[in-house]
Formats: C-alpha cells, sequence, structure tokens
C-alpha cells in the first residue's frame, strides 16, 4: 500500500518532469496536494503533460544554460512566493562506446546533461531555500554512478560525479534545514527502455511508481535525518 503524502501549499519544482520518470512524479506529487512546477524543454512532450496532469505549472527551461535559470527562478519566485523542493530529473544515457571511439562531444554532453544541469539549478534554487524555511533537493545518479561495467565511462563519471556533488552540498547546508540526497537507479521500465532493449525481462526493471515513492519519502519530513545519501535503488538487480 502506498503510504500517503501531505505536500500542500509546498512548491515543488521538477526538472526533467516530462520525461518519463518525471510524469509519474507529477501525478504523485499534485495528487499530494503541491504546486507542481515542470521545467520542460521539448514543446511536445509539455503539452502531453499538461493533458494528462491539468494542474501542472509549465516553465520552458535548459537547465544547462546558466543566463535561463539566472532569468526563470526569480519568475517563478514571484509567482509561487519561493521553491520548498527541487527534484531534478535531467539526465541522458550514452553506453556501448569504447573509449578511445568516444567523441569529445558525447563527454561534454553527458557532462552537461548528469552534472553540470545539477550545479547550474542547485546554484539558483539553494538560495531561495536558505532565504525561507529551509528545503529538499532529490537529484537521481544511478546505480553505474557507483560501478561501471564498462563502454559508458562519459555517463558513468558524469554519474559518480553527481554522487560527490551531493556529498559536498549537503555538508555545505548542513544547518540551513536543506535536505540533499541523490538515488542510484538500475533499469527503469520506460517505453524508451522497452524499445531499445525489447528482449528482456521487464519484470527485473524498476517501477516509474516505485522510484517516485522514495522520492516523495526524501522529499518528506519523515526523511529529515537523510542528508547526503546515495540511495541504492536497485529493485531486483
Ligand atoms: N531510464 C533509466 O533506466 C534510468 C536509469 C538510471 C538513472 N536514470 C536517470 O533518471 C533520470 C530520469 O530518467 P528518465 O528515463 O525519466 O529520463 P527521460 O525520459 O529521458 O527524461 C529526461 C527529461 O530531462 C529533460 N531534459 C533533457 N535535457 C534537458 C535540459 N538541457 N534542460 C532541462 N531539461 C532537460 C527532458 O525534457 P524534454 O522532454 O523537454 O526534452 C525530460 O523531461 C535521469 O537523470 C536519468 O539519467 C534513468
Amino acid at each position: 500500500m502506498d503510504v500517503e503524502y501531505n505536500f500542500s501549499n509546498k512548491v515543488v519544482l521538477i526538472t526533467g518532469g516530462t520525461g518519463a520518470l518525471g510524469s509519474t512524479l507529477v501525478k504523485k506529487f499534485i495528487d499530494s496536494g503541491a504546486i507542481t512546477i515542470s521545467s520542460f524543454v521539448n514543446d511536445e512532450g509539455a503539452k502531453r503533460l499538461k493533458t494528462a496532469n491539468h494542474k501542472v505549472e509549465l516553465i520552458k527551461l535548459d537547465i544547462t544554460k546558466e543566463e535561463q535559470i539566472l532569468k526563470t527562478i526569480p519568475i517563478l519566485v514571484q509567482k509561487f512566493g519561493t521553491i520548498d523542493i527541487l527534484v531534478n530529473l535531467v539526465g541522458g544515457y550514452l553506453g556501448g562506446i569504447p573509449t578511445m571511439e568516444l567523441g569529445e562531444i558525447d563527454w561534454t554532453t553527458m557532462m552537461d546533461l548528469n552534472l553540470k544541469s545539477a550545479f547550474l539549478i542547485s546554484k539558483y534554487v539553494i538560495p531561495i531555500m536558505k532565504s525561507g524555511k529551509g528545503g529538499n533537493i532529490v537529484h537521481i545518479s544511478s546505480r553505474t554512478g557507483l560501478k561501471s561495467e564498462g563502454y559508458d565511462s562519459a555517463y558513468a563519471a558524469s554519474k559518480a560525479g553527481l554522487i560527490r556533488f551531493v556529498e559536498a552540498t549537503s555538508q555545505e547546508l548542513k544547518g540551513d534545514n536543506i535536505n540533499v540526497n541523490c538515488i542510484l537507479p538500475t533499469i527503469i521500465d520506460t517505453e524508451a527502455n522497452r524499445r531499445a532493449m525489447p528482449d528482456a525481462d521487464f519484470k527485473k526493471w524498476l517501477s516509474k511508481e516505485d522510484l517516485a515513492n522514495v522520492i516523495l519519502f526524501l522529499c518528506s519530513s519523515a526523511s529529515k535525518v537523510i542528508n547526503g545519501a546515495a540511495i541504492p535503488t536497485y529493485g531486483t538487480f
């Protein structure tokens, strides 16, 4: 049975809320009473999310671009008053390429999408939380951030960097009532993964529901003693 959370009057910013895990998480936060904002890049994804969840607030924002974040965060604060919770789902995967064949652009793309994005959005959201009542921040790393099986050096290095980034940031914010954590999923059961690996046993994969439940817990007062953690969410792997 699902635990029921009450996020009434909480302002939640979900970066990457239009993605696979994002749409499940957006619905859960809305159902828990939160004012739920999702960033998007792609207009099509934003339209789909709005159709599924009429209450979601949408904001176009590329979080790998500092100048966009710099302009957008004050607009959000003016409209919604604050940001209590940040869940950063922005990320991407690149695998199947040996390091000696990896392009510089591949490396940069992984670092930007999985690591620089976390840094930039944190840089501008943390001061809002510090000037308010504190907050909760959750990033999504990966089990690969702890242990790589090879052929994914850029992805693995970027997700490993994210774990250290979470650790460093959480240490800095210990006295500010701001908890920063990340989770380490294995393969999530998404349409994209089913298309990419049609012969896999989907039952072994993580459900978006289960992961979203862990994220809600990390954003709730029930997890207030958890700070700086990289939480294994491996399911049956
Ligand atoms: N899927 C897995 O098996 C798996 C496993 C381990 C970890 N993870 C991690 O879990 C997180 C969510 O995964 P997912 O499968 O739900 O991802 P997804 O479906 O690919 O969604 C990615 C989201 O990021 C947004 N995005 C991409 N580039 C952006 C940018 N520059 N600025 C702002 N937003 C941007 C996309 O927006 P648009 O839709 O507008 O493009 C989309 O909302 C990611 O961090 C991923 O690395 C996933």
